[in-house]
């Protein structure tokens, strides 16, 4: 249930947050040139692999993830897409020695990193893994989105977050890594950064407001006795209602790092 959540979100994130998605996939498409091989690092339900695939028309994806059911969930967007023959899926656990995957043209890390164990071995794989003067792609979550700001409701959702954080640092997850230094470290030149501000404003689309829904029951569940009970019926009763508001944002910002091999 919770990974139903999960591919669900990371769809509707491609689907709301359109317009950073779009200029992020354009910045790539213009520096990888020809028909490159491209490999989605953590690919989940397929949102980059799908976008970096119609971007470049003459690509080929290898879309990597630890999870079968999030590859099973790529595979059929991919197949219903007219895709399916220009993505191939590998579930590979990228904590243990990557397989051998060919000359690599473009690694895409979007919201992957920060799961890796070890996340210099993993740039040192990446490095590896890369023909040289190869592309690397690195999107990282500064904050997650934030759907309440400036509503009666903000002080829950911020203590939520607040929690979620917390959460995610005793798990050992790397979330506000300097990237950048990483990236330099493991080897890589000419690394550029971008950040992107998101700040969509009411009125939103029906699209938004199920973002919003599922993000604030998947923050509830992962909550559980780490909030007041009083906090998690707030949750519970905000996302239960958000279909009907008018005044939900949709507040997130994101880093990007690309970097030569
Ligand atoms: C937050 S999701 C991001 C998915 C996708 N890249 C996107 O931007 O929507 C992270 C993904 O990394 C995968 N993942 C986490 N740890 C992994 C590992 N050690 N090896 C391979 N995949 C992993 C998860 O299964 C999940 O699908």
């Amino acid at each position: 249930m919770a990974h139903d959540h999960l591919i669900e979100m990371l769809d509707l994130d491609a689907e709301v947050l359109h317009d950073y998605h779009r200029d992020l996939i354009g910045w790539v498409g213009r520096e990888a040139v020809g028909t490159p091989h491209i490999v989605d690092l953590g690919a989940g339900s397929g949102t980059g692999s799908l976008a970096l695939a119609r971007e470049l028309p003459g690509s080929t994806i290898t879309a990597i993830d630890v999870s079968s059911q999030m590859l099973a969930h790529l595979r059929s967007r991919a197949d219903a897409a007219g895709l399916g023959d220009r993505i191939r899926t590998i579930e590979a656990d990228l904590d243990l020695p990557w397989p051998d995957l060919g000359p690599i043209d473009v690694i895409w890390a979007a919201s992957a990193m920060h799961h890796m164990a070890d996340p210099a071995r993993a740039l040192a794989s990446a490095f590896d893994a890369l023909r040289p003067g190869g592309l690397l792609v690195i999107a990282e979550l500064d904050s997650f989105p934030h759907f309440l700001a400036g509503t009666a409701d903000e002080g829950v959702e911020n203590r939520g977050h607040a929690e979620a954080a917390r959460r995610r640092q005793e798990a050992g997850l790397h979330m506000h890594e300097n990237w950048g230094d990483r990236i330099t470290h493991a080897g890589f030149t000419a690394v550029t950064e971008r950040k992107f501000d998101i700040d969509l404003r009411p009125p939103l689309p029906a699209a938004a407001t199920r973002y919003a829904e599922v993000s604030l029951l998947r923050m509830r569940h992962g909550l559980d006795e780490r909030l007041p009970p009083s906090d998690l019926a707030a949750l519970e009763k905000i996302a239960a209602g958000v279909a009907g508001r008018d005044d939900l944002s949709v507040r997130t910002e994101r880093t990007v790092w690309l970097a030569r091999r």
